[in-house]
């Protein structure tokens, strides 16, 4: 009876695994993965144990086969013939029940191996691309900064070059000299671009600020903007943050930018059905900051937002978690593990998208540093444990260059004179060791 219940509900274990294929490696496959291979395994010692039976039967068959050669009575002869007969009859009995376990245990083992790469996932995930936030002037005219993308990242943002301001300084008149260089030379070094970002309420260009637009004209804008940029860089820039930073802490939890303000709150859903027409590969995606603590007030809005999307049908793929954090004001590894778990069960990717951390904390250079690494890695760690976390991305490399631009500040990973810091062991541990 109990075999019967195992069996059923593993026949259930299957169907439902077939049913539902994971695109990654999931922890779900994971640990259903384990399940097969623990039942597997029992297979593997019930057929064991028959064999052992069987040869016991085996034994048995022999002896008695032998003591009938030796016995004179006829009577006790067909005796032990019978029983050597039904020892032989019991062992085959055993081996062929051994073979049968043997069966399902390799049908299972199989099963388990095709639950994305059973060995590799419960080992370690796959390395996840480490990127950085670019500003192309600065990256010309500094070889040591070239040298320390080149070496150690695998994705670049544009800082400020993909932003509307830069690609449409007048109305309808775009210029992609600067941003198609950009795309390219990362693309011609094997680098991923993420597109930073189509519709954000700062850095706005004079014409858009400087008169009174209707909902329809705006609306016409950001979709001519949309249309035009995704099209333009379709098969070079796989991933978009296509709203940035519309979610607000306080009142009603909105920034009010002129998006927000002219259009109002479908602002975001608008912008994100235009993306998904103008470029149905890309992924698309929603970006802030302060959604780093699963509770946080931004962070609730952040995701009843994205609750709303995802339940409206809107095309939304992920959230980045910008995670410009200071060693005061931040998320320890579990939080933000917390905070991706919450996004990811919504069925969206996350990523960690430009993260910096302050050391303004005015304590001892060391001990300053010490905490600045454990929230850097605290969150890569949150990054690579995560199956839904695409990449994990700081805003720049060195402190040099920090966009603070105060000196204290030192919120980057590799120090001013270009010399990795703590926290970049650990991210590169985190991040990209096999
Ligand atoms: C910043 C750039 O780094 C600066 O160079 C620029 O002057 C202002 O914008 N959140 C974002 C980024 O999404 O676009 C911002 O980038 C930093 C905060």
């Amino acid at each position: 009876m109990r075999r019967l219940f195992l069996v059923a509900a593993l026949a259930l274990l299957l169907f439902l695994t077939s049913a539902a294929e994971p695109r990654t490696a999931s922890a779900q496959s994971v640990s259903e993965a384990g399940a097969l291979m623990v039942q597997a395994g029992r297979y593997e010692a019930a057929s064991r144990r028959e064999l052992r039976k069987a040869a016991r039967e085996h034994r048995l068959a022999a002896a008695a086969a032998k003591k009938a050669k030796k016995t004179r009575a006829p009577g006790a002869r067909k005796r032990l013939r019978r029983s050597a007969r039904k020892h032989r009859v019991r062992a085959a009995l055993h081996r062929k029940r051994a073979r049968r376990q043997r069966k399902r245990a390799a049908r299972l083992r199989r099963r388990a191996a095709q639950l994305g790469q059973v060995r590799a996932a419960l080992v370690r995930r796959p390395p996840i691309p480490l990127g950085t936030a670019i500003d192309w002037s600065e990256l010309q005219a500094d070889p040591a900064l070239e040298r320390l993308f080149l070496d150690h990242f695998g994705q670049m943002s544009p800082e400020n070059e993909l932003k509307l301001f830069a690609l449409q300084p007048r109305q309808g008149v775009y210029n992609f000299y600067t941003a198609d260089r950009m795309v390219d030379w990362a693309l011609s070094h094997g680098k991923r671009v993420r597109g930073h970002t189509l519709v954000y309420g700062n850095q706005l260009p004079h014409w858009m600020t400087s008169r009174a637009w209707t909902r329809d004209e705006l609306l016409a804008v950001m979709r001519d903007h949309i249309e035009t940029v995704m099209r333009h860089f379709h098969g070079r820039v796989a991933e978009w943050d296509v709203v940035n930073e519309a979610v607000g802490s306080w009142g009603d939890g909105w920034v009010h930018n002129l998006w927000y303000d002219v259009i109002g709150p479908d602002y975001v859903d608008q912008a994100f059905r235009f993306a998904r027409a103008a470029d149905p590969d890309a992924q698309l995606f929603y970006n802030d900051y302060g959604t780093e603590l699963p509770d946080h007030p931004k962070t609730v809005r952040a995701r009843a937002l994205v609750s709303h999307l995802v339940s409206a049908g809107v095309p939304i793929d992920g959230v980045g978690l910008e995670s410009h954090v200071s060693n005061q004001f931040k998320a320890d590894g579990f939080e933000v593990a917390e905070t991706m778990r919450r996004f990811a069960a919504m069925g969206l990717d996350v990523a960690v998208t430009e993260m910096d951390v302050r050391t303004n904390g005015g304590g001892p250079l060391a001990a300053e540093l010490d905490t600045q690494r454990t929230t850097f890695g605290g969150s890569a760690r949150a990054c690579r444990m995560e199956p839904r976390c695409t990449s994990f991305t700081t805003w720049g490399i060195s402190d040099r260059y920090s966009w603070f631009e105060v000196p204290e500040l030192a919120p980057l990973m590799f120090d001013a004179s270009m010399v990795p810091k703590p926290a970049f062991w650990d991210v590169e541990d985190w991040v990209r060791k096999p």
